[in-house]
């Protein structure tokens, strides 16, 4: 199938009380790994790659094997631009042919923000391609603040509700106690703050630092209303744990074919079991 927008999957998973997962990719197998697992699971599916994801594989490459993946299978696919930070890359993903694009504003003052965004918005939907933006500060587990600092910096709804209006994003990605990369103790999210943006704004809602979330959380988050779903960090460590594994019991293998498969099914194990935690399994 052609790429989709996030519209095209979003809005069903908003009907239909699931969410889309959204998994990063940087290199070839974890692009089949992922858009493989949305055939073999009958779910809609959003691979992203993030600028890092661009500078090492390359844009042209990125988006070369994310068309030629999504060709190969008849689920919907989204390529989405994740946590982009300079307009010009933005510009240049469009360009290239993502379907899908996040400006990440979150680090700029409420009102340069949504300007920003909405230059993003105005052109991005002039040509088909839909945009999330970030309000509130994600971070990662390796910040070095505390609890009561990371709650200051979690999303405000009634800013929310301003900045969906005004930038008419097509979906929001939000601070509520998640962050990126491996969680040192359990993670705690906010539900009322969840609750309190969902009904105060019109887009899809974003839970980004998925990966580590105990899956209860995760079905309360998208019982609130989440619609997508960020996972990394859990693809990364199947990717490092199945290599380190099969080199362990393999030392003296040096064919790459061979060290990458096992690692490869390791992935999709993981992106199958969050397509049926995420409900999307089965809805394409
Ligand atoms: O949100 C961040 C994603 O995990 C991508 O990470 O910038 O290291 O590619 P990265
Ligand atoms: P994790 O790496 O914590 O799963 O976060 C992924 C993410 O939010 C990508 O934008
Ligand atoms: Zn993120």
């Amino acid at each position: 199938m052609n790429l989709v927008s996030l519209r095209d999957v979003l809005e069903p998973a908003e009907k239909g009380g699931y969410a889309v997962g959204a998994f990063n990719a940087n290199n070839m197998e974890i692009v089949q790994a992922i858009i493989e697992s949305a055939a073999e699971e009958r779910s809609p599916v959003i691979l992203q790659a993030s600028q890092g994801a661009i500078n090492y594989a390359g844009l042209d490459f990125i988006v070369a094997m994310v068309k030629t993946a999504a060709q190969g299978v008849n689920v919907p696919v989204v390529l989405h631009l994740d946590h982009g930070t300079d307009f010009k890359q933005v510009m240049r993903c469009i360009r290239y042919g993502f379907s899908s694009v996040m400006f990440d504003g979150s680090k700029l003052p409420l009102e340069e923000n949504i300007a920003m965004t909405l230059r993003v918005v105005e052109i991005a939907r002039a040509v088909g391609v839909s945009v999330e933006g970030e309000l509130g500060k994600i971070g990662g587990t390796e910040d070095d603040i505390t609890v009561e600092e990371r709650e200051a910096l979690f999303t405000d709804p009634e800013e929310a509700e301003r900045f969906v209006k005004e930038t008419e994003v097509d979906a929001l990605a939000i601070a509520i106690g998640t962050a990126h990369g491996p969680y040192k103790g359990e993670p705690r999210l906010d539900f009322l703050r969840l609750k309190r943006i969902k009904e105060l704004t019109a887009a899809s809602i974003v839970l980004h630092g998925a990966s580590g979330v105990p899956d209860d959380a995760v079905r309360q988050a998208v019982s609130l209303g989440v619609n997508k779903i960020n996972i990394d960090t859990d693809i990364r460590q199947a990717f490092v744990g199945g290599i380190t594994a099969f080199i362990k019991e393999n030392p003296a293998n040096i064919d790459p074919r061979k060290i990458f498969s096992p690692a490869k099914m390791e992935m999709k194990r993981i992106i199958k079991e969050k397509m049926r935690l995420f409900g999307c399994s089965g809805k394409a």
